[in-house]
């Protein structure tokens, strides 16, 4: 697929006051500084469009970014940042998980490794929750260019081994690099075999976009 546009939308706080539902949604998460803006300006070949920064949490909202003017890109916070109150980690935790609950144009959550990391518990109980809560998602492990392909294969068979301890099969899932710019083409071509997916729901007779169950 070609990005020929990208365009930053809106920032909130709230899932009622995204953007309307009627087209396709991509959303990027994972834990403080794990290259999730990093990867969206890959994907999009847009160096600034989300932004990047080497202190953790700087994404605290729901931002929405417009692609070819069909389908949106969403950035989240950083889940699992120790520097924020309880309270206010709380509130952002409810946030999040209601936007993902009840947000129906969701076509896909990728949820962003660090592939040099032991799995997390963080992690996996998010995809646990995701699961349980019929959000689509998709692992993408990030960061490829820090270690030797040797290295990765070895961490990628021990996540798949932990994944494996609780999954009956590993979920989807692409390996990439913002460094090294790879991952974008798969994930791309992915994202647009989902985009062929969407329908567009009457509000009154939405449910739940999952590409496991659309007909
Ligand atoms: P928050 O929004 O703060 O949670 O961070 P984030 O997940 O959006 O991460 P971000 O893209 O800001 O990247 C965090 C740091 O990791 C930055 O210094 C990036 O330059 C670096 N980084 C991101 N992706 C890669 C990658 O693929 N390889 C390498 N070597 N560094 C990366
Ligand atoms: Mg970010």
């Amino acid at each position: 697929m070609n990005i020929s546009s990208a365009v930053f939308v809106q920032s909130n706080s709230d899932y009622k006051l995204c953007p309307p539902a009627d087209r396709p949604e991509y959303v990027f998460i994972g834990r403080s500084n794990v290259g999730k803006s990093s990867l969206i300006n890959l994907l999009t070949s847009k160096p600034g469009l989300a932004k990047t920064s080497q202190i953790p949490g700087k994404t605290r909202l729901i931002n929405h970014f417009l692609i070819n003017q069909e389908w949106y890109i969403v950035d989240l916070p950083g889940y699992g940042w120790a520097k924020v109150s309880k309270t206010e980690r709380e509130k952002w935790d409810a946030t999040l998980r209601q936007y993902l609950k009840k947000r129906e144009n969701i076509m896909c959550v990728f949820v962003l490794l660090d592939s040099r990391l032991e799995p997390q518990a963080v992690d996996l109980e998010f995809m646990q929750w995701l699961s349980e809560n019929s959000v689509p998602f998709a692992m993408v492990f990030t960061k490829i260019d820090k270690h030797s392909n040797t290295k990765n294969e070895s961490n990628l068979a021990h996540y798949e081994a932990v994944m494996l301890e609780q999954w009956e099969e590993l979920p989807l899932y692409f390996i990439t690099s913002a460094v090294l710019k790879e991952g974008k083409e798969a994930l791309l071509n992915y994202i647009e075999e989902l985009n062929s997916l969407f329908i567009v729901t009457p509000p009154s007779l939405s449910a739940k976009k999952n590409p496991g169950n659309l007909s």
